[in-house]
């Protein structure tokens, strides 16, 4: 099929082939179209229908609420023919880089429990890809509608294998899944790189991450891309990583792995929301600082007086993401240009 997407009077065209959405049809072609979620949840991706039939993946999706008649999420809407669509931003097409979204087939290869409700998830990929330190895939399984986005753990160039970390939502199908038995050996299909809360060692600014929960994923790409650069030699580096309780944390670790080759420049403090540091787990993590409350105060009190030359990463629950942004905005006195996040929703 044939879409024409209209951007402040410029027209593009591109093939969207049978059951694609128009998002990821458009991203593949090269087009910098809006979107965050890539799932149907924050609603960025919003285009107007102006010919042609379509139809939605997913008509219960939250992003739809409070869009007008004749509004659609490009990433829920399959062409049933040629159509068109305006989308009321500026597009561009992307630089071309090595890291452009396509589709990709893996396969489930081994899955390892970290807590009693996260647990690492590795996947073999039929062919390699690149991607940047912080970008996330659209993961889709058999027997499940929809796709759901994981952040990638690793960061290496031409990747063979990609490294998630995913949290048990009660009652949540796709997690569920995972948790589930028989997952190893199972084929999936991804959609990806996508994301904008990348990082790249020519930033030249000071580095804060603050996660919740999984939220970590990303931010041990970031941190991992980083080290790899030698970025904590001339530039600082703070994570805040919040879990509820000492028994909840996981990848210390690899943490402790990191923060050894730059103790002087990588700094991780660990945020527990939902209990006081007892000093004997203090004392078992020597490498790292500890924090009782939620992560964005814990990050607010440490990080008084150096916000000066920072970028900013957060990612984790919706309502965490919500108040590091306030928080960095208001207390940090950050520009929007220099926070990058990913709400997961
Ligand atoms: C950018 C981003 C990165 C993320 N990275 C991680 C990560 O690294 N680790 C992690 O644990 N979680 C991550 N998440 C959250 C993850 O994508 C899932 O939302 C979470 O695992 C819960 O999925 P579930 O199926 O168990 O829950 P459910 O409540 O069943 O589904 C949750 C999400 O799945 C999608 N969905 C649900 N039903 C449908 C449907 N019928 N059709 C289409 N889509 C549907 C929607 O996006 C919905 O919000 C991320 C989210 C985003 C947006
Ligand atoms: S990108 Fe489509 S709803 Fe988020």
């Amino acid at each position: 099929m044939n879409v024409v997407l209209t951007a402040r009077g410029e027209a593009h065209a591109f093939e969207c082939s049978v059951g694609e959405n128009i998002l990821y049809a458009g991203l593949r072609s090269g087009l910098a179209l809006p979107y965050e979620c890539g799932t149907g949840t924050c609603g960025t991706c919003k285009a107007r229908l102006a010919f042609g039939e379509t139809a939605s993946a997913w008509p219960e999706a939250p992003g739809y609420v409070g869009l007008k008649p004749g509004d659609i999420l490009m990433c829920q809407t399959l062409a049933a023919g040629d159509c068109g669509v305006e989308v009321n931003a500026a597009v561009a097409r992307m630089p071309e880089t090595s890291s452009a979204p396509a589709h990709l087939g893996a396969v489930i290869r081994r899955r390892a429990m970290l807590t009693h409700d996260v647990a690492t998830l590795d996947l073999d990929l039929d062919e390699p890809v690149d991607f940047e330190a912080g970008q996330f895939m659209v993961m889709t399984a058999p027997g499940i509608t929809g796709g759901r986005a994981y952040s990638m753990v690793n960061y290496d160039r031409w990747a063979t294998r990609l490294h998630f970390v995913i949290k048990e939502k009660p009652g949540g199908r796709f997690s569920e899944w995972l948790f589930g038995d028989g997952v190893e050996g199972t084929r999936v299909h991804l959609f990806g790189p996508l994301g904008h809360a990348t990082f790249s060692p020519d930033l030249g600014k000071n580095l804060v991450c603050i996660a919740g929960g999984s939220g970590i994923a990303g931010m041990m790409a970031i941190l991992s891309c980083a080290g790899q650069a030698r970025y904590f030699d001339e530039h600082q580096g703070y994570l805040f990583f919040g879990v509820r309780t000492g028994r909840d944390l996981f990848f210390a670790d690899e943490l402790k792995a990191l923060t050894a080759k730059c103790p002087e420049g990588l700094h991780v403090t660990i945020a527990l929301s939902d209990e006081d540091v007892d000093p004997a787990f203090a004392a078992e993590h020597p490498e790292f600082a500890f924090g009782k409350g939620f992560v964005h105060a814990v990050a607010a009190a440490s990080m008084k007086g150096k916000f000066g030359a920072v970028r900013a990463y957060a990612a984790g629950p919706p309502p965490m993401v919500s108040a590091t942004l306030r928080m960095l905005l208001i207390e940090g006195k950050l520009k929007s240009a220099d926070i990058r996040y990913d709400k997961f929703s």
